[in-house]
């Protein structure tokens, strides 16, 4: 039985991996307004068409708005070489039948808001979307419970030495978005680093012998084979799913108010979440950034998830 109340959300993603199975997680714990597609991990008509997949997959009544196609500025570096050419690691699922619901996330995303205050808006991809939005109409971002966005962090990135992925492929997006005034939370790599999973998930996955465990095995067991040849870990890390728990479940996350700035020049640092540690006597924090989670509940509503999809 689920407990808690469940909050309403805008899922902006670019599924990617784990932002499949933050999907699933999603579709458990929270009402999913609308889900939105960025390109990211790969392309935009491929993040589109992999949202519509796992819709499909999940049987979900929730429109997906299509978004950017690319970065404010330069060109997309995509993922694929971590999620594979299709996104999806090559998971054994249908083409979606037809188009997204539309090719205007931006519009969407500013009228849902407009409709309805109090959503919470949820990133977990490059932050182009939110930023097109904000820049459309800033009052956005003091119509929303939350931005709740997983990347940065507060210490090393993943593509470079300071930055990661969401934040290195749109550092001028995620400026102004950390800087829009809105509640922002940033679920970073040093909170997400700690939630994983491994074999023993993926092989319960499997023996749950339902579709969604199949394909959760699938993209689990793809994971896991990539982060064994990075860094010879057997686990994986949770990073999207993460930032769903943050809103559904937000007692097992420890956050602290912060000034967080994007570094967008540094020679080395271009994309850095520069988390200023000196907390509230260093001014007015813009962002909470996330660090402690209680890791094992964590994994057990990832789970349940998908167990119960
Ligand atoms: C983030 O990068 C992407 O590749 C993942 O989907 C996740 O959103 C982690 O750095
Ligand atoms: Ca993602």
């Amino acid at each position: 039985m689920n407990d808690y109340p469940r909050p309403r959300m805008i899922l902006d993603c670019d599924p990617g991996v784990d932002d499949a199975i933050a999907i699933i997680t999603a579709a458990r714990w929270a009402d999913l307004v609308g889900i939105t597609t960025v390109a990211g991990n790969v392309s935009g008509g491929q993040t589109s068409a992999n949202a519509m997949r796992m819709r499909d997959l999940l049987g979900l009544d929730v429109p997906i708005h299509r978004g950017a196609d690319g970065p404010l500025s330069g060109d997309l570096e995509d993922a694929s070489h971590v999620h594979g050419a299709d996104g999806l690691a090559g998971v054994n699922l249908p083409e979606p039948k037809g188009d997204p619901d539309s090719f205007d996330a931006v519009e969407f995303l500013v009228e849902t808001t407009r409709a309805e205050e109090g959503l919470h808006l949820v990133p977990i991809g490059p932050l182009t979307n939110i930023a097109l939005a904000l820049r459309a109409d800033p009052g956005l971002a003091h119509r929303v419970a939350s931005i709740t966005l997983m990347g940065g962090g507060t210490g090393g990135g993943n593509v470079t030495a300071a930055a990661e992925f969401n934040i290195y492929v749109d550092p001028e997006a995620a400026d102004m978005v950390f800087r829009s005034g809105g509640p922002v939370h940033m679920i970073g790599l040093n909170l997400t680093n700690q939630v994983r999973m491994g074999s023993d998930h993926a092989a319960t996955c499997r023996e749950m012998d339902t579709p969604v465990g199949d394909v959760v095995t699938h993209l689990l067991e793809h994971l896991i084979d990539i982060h064994f040849q990075w860094e010879g870990s057997d686990t994986s890390a949770m990073h999207d799913p993460s930032a769903i728990l943050a809103i559904t479940h937000p007692h097992l996350i420890a956050s602290e108010p912060r000034t967080v700035v994007i570094e967008l020049d540094g020679t080395h640092t271009r994309g850095q979440t520069l988390v200023d540690e000196r907390g509230p006597a260093a001014g007015d924090p813009n962002c909470r950034v996330g660090y402690g989670v209680d890791t094992e509940s964590a994994v057990d509503l990832i789970m349940q998830a998908i167990r119960e999809a």
